[in-house]
């Protein structure tokens, strides 16, 4: 079969940045079929791709001129918008650049102001998913700022990640999400390690708890459903639990903590917040009340 020009160009594409997450990125897309030219700071990365089928750019310049789909992958939006001042005008024209380097919401927003007053289509993403999951169905990536570059280029992104939503044309939309979502995770996983040290040195292992610890992950489902009902209501009544017993449960947490010569800043710190709200006469209210305390904690 032969392709016509524009049809070549439809299904080509330009990695930028050869990590673990761009070589995962540029090898599905050659493993589909896509044209796709690399490029990368250390070129033995961008080599290590030639034998999966990678056409390995010799420079910036020529990597971005053989196609009109080029994504980065790079370590930050400081990195990427100085890899981008770097491509000359005649080349920002009529190609669309996707950022998928993790940042604050204000630097995605930055870094699409910087793209607008230079002439630069530029579409942002949150890479939501591990690179062994780029490439499958599971692949998640968020997108935001310009929804035409998204739909133009669906075809060639779903590759990477089938679940491709558009969030909303604020270009800090993305990074938004993949912050706080990242915090859920990070927080669990923080949690989990926090009590696996409590209970490893009483004696169990951390596989002894786990079975315990998943009890508690099949409670949270429920229980996010209810804070964000609450949240959004701006009312915490305390109908099933309140912050006087949860206080209680919060100091056997802190005094175990030091007891078994665990860092008790963790606990300390959900202990403090429920005082906190205690103190300003809410100790009826349910543990949702804490968001007002996070609020006027800057
Ligand atoms: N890995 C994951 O599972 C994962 C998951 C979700 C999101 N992400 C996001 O994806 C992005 C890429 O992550 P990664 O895991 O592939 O690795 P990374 O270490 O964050 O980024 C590596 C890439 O950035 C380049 N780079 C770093 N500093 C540079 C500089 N000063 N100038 C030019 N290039 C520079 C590296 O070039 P060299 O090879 O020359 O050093 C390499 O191409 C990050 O924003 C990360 O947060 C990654």
């Amino acid at each position: 079969m032969t392709f016509s020009s524009n049809e070549r160009r439809a299904r080509s594409a330009t990695v930028v940045g050869l990590g673990p997450m761009g070589a995962a990125i540029a090898r599905a897309f050659i493993q589909a079929g896509v044209d796709t030219t690399v490029w990368n700071r250390t070129r033995s990365k961008a080599d290590a791709l030639a034998a999966d089928g990678a056409r390995v750019a010799a420079d910036l310049g020529s990597a971005v001129g053989h196609a009109d789909l080029v994504v980065t992958v790079l370590r930050d939006h400081q990195t990427t918008r100085r890899f981008l001042e770097t491509v000359p005008a005649d080349l920002r024209q009529g190609r669309t650049f996707v950022v998928l380097a993790s940042s604050s919401p204000a630097e995605a927003r930055q870094t699409q102001a910087w793209a607008e007053q230079n002439g630069l289509d530029l579409l942002q993403g949150a890479i939501m998913v591990p690179e062994p999951l780029i490439g499958t169905d599971n692949g998640l990536i968020l997108y935001c700022g310009d929804e035409k570059l998204l739909d133009r280029w669906r075809p060639v992104l779903e590759i990477a990640a089938p679940r491709s939503p558009f969030l909303g044309l604020d270009p800090g939309l993305a990074a938004l999400h993949d912050t706080a979502m990242v915090q859920v995770f990070f927080a669990a996983m923080t949690a989990f390690l926090h009590s696996s040290a409590m209970a490893t040195a009483q004696g169990l292992t951390a596989k002894n708890f786990l079975p315990w610890a998943e009890e508690m992950l099949a409670i949270l489902p429920a229980t996010f459903e209810q804070l964000a009902h609450d949240v959004d209501g701006g009312a915490y009544s305390g109908a099933e639990d309140n912050l006087l017993m949860e206080l209680s449960a919060l100091e056997h947490i802190h005094t175990t903590s030091v007891e078994t010569g665990v860092d008790p800043q963790l606990p300390a710190l959900m202990r403090d917040l429920a005082r906190r709200a205690l103190d300003d006469g809410h100790g009826a209210d349910s543990w949702s009340r804490i968001v007002e305390g996070l609020r006027s904690t800057v």
